[in-house]
């Protein structure tokens, strides 16, 4: 068996404006999904879902992905793990050369599903590397955070930027710009996440600020200034010592800049009741800065606190499900077991 995990991330700066090529840069966090592969004699997939929803779900399906699963879990959610796991599968075969490969497949995640926190991603990043390396293949992080990237864009109608995908793969915090992607140094920053128990949906929401942005040119304007904040953060952050501990006045900067992008993102229409109860729970708390994280309309936010106060309120913030601190995952997708 072999068994790769990938992280999770938030948005520090950047989500929707990197839709129109503005920068954005996504941190990994170590909230990670683990996905166990064991090739089979056959070519049928047969997926475990541990915790992707309430439940968890066991299919089987023939290779050529026709049949679908008879199972006793919401049928988007079913849709949506499947979708992901199948083109993982498809990028995997590629890889390998091995169109008629089958496989035993296991996914446990520590991610809450379409919150903005990457999980889609991880679970593509985590199934290509396991399943290729199954086969015998092993792809470079590039290569992986490639052909994650194409598995999305397919799952996704083409509405997918590289930010998540290359994230996952690659760990730490990066810079994502179209379709040039890179790593950057970044000091150890305090993120913690408050999240609502929903999820946005990401297809209209991007659509949403797609419309405003045509309608509008103050809404174009504003998508080019959150890119103008987010070079303004990139600035801050390559003169921090990587992996440091940040400096108050670093947090304090950043911090004004998270709530700078946030007011934005909600100027566009993406942010709900329940993310800005929690934005505003976490800055009365002492937050350095709180915002959005992803698509918006539900899931989660993201702060920045060295100490407990903000998890401590959030979590007695009565739109937030559940608080917990996210540290900054330096490595991408790793292997746990080959
Ligand atoms: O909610 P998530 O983690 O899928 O992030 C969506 C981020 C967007 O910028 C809105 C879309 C994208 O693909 O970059």
């Amino acid at each position: 068996m072999t068994v790769c995990s990938a992280p999770g991330k938030v948005y520090l700066f950047g989500e929707h404006a990197v839709v129109y090529g503005e920068p954005a840069i996504p941190c990994a966090i170590e909230q990670r999904a683990s996905v166990s592969v064991e090739p089979r004699e056959d070519d049928h997939v047969r997926v475990t879902a541990e915790d992707l929803s309430l439940d968890g779900f066991t299919v089987e399906y023939a290779g050529d992905g026709e049949e679908r699963p008879d199972v006793d879990v919401p049928a988007n959610l079913v849709e949506a793990a499947m979708g992901y796991i199948d083109h993982a599968v498809e990028q995997a075969r590629d890889a390998a050369d091995a169109p008629d490969a089958g496989f035993d497949i296991t996914v446990e995640s520590e991610i809450p599903l379409g919150a903005g926190l990457g999980s889609s991603a991880a679970v593509v990043v985590a199934g290509i590397d396991a399943a290729t390396r199954a086969l015998g293949v092993e792809l470079d992080r590039r290569e992986i955070a490639d052909r994650a990237y194409q598995a999305e864009y397919e799952v996704q109608d083409g509405e997918a930027s590289r930010a998540d995908t290359f994230c996952s793969a690659m760990g730490g915090a990066v810079r994502v710009e179209g379709d040039d992607c890179e790593p950057i140094d970044a000091p150890n920053l305090p993120f913690v996440v408050g999240f609502d128990g929903g999820a946005g949906d990401t297809g209209k929401l991007v659509a949403g600020v797609r419309e405003l942005r045509e309608e509008y040119d103050f809404a174009a304007d504003t998508v080019e200034t959150i890119g103008d904040v987010v070079r303004e953060g990139e600035e801050l952050l390559a003169d921090a010592e990587p992996g440091s501990e940040p400096s108050p006045e670093l947090l304090a900067e950043l911090g004004e800049l998270m709530d700078f992008d946030h007011g934005l993102l909600s100027a566009l229409g993406v942010s709900a009741r329940s993310l800005d109860s929690m934005v505003w729970g976490a800055r009365e708390a002492g937050a350095h800065g709180a915002k959005l994280t992803g698509a918006g309309g539900g899931g989660c936010i993201v702060a920045l606190d060295p100490a407990d106060a903000t998890e401590t309120a959030l979590s007695y913030t009565r739109e937030c499900e559940e608080a917990f601190r996210a540290e900054l995952a330096t490595e991408g997708v790793r292997v746990e077991e080959a």
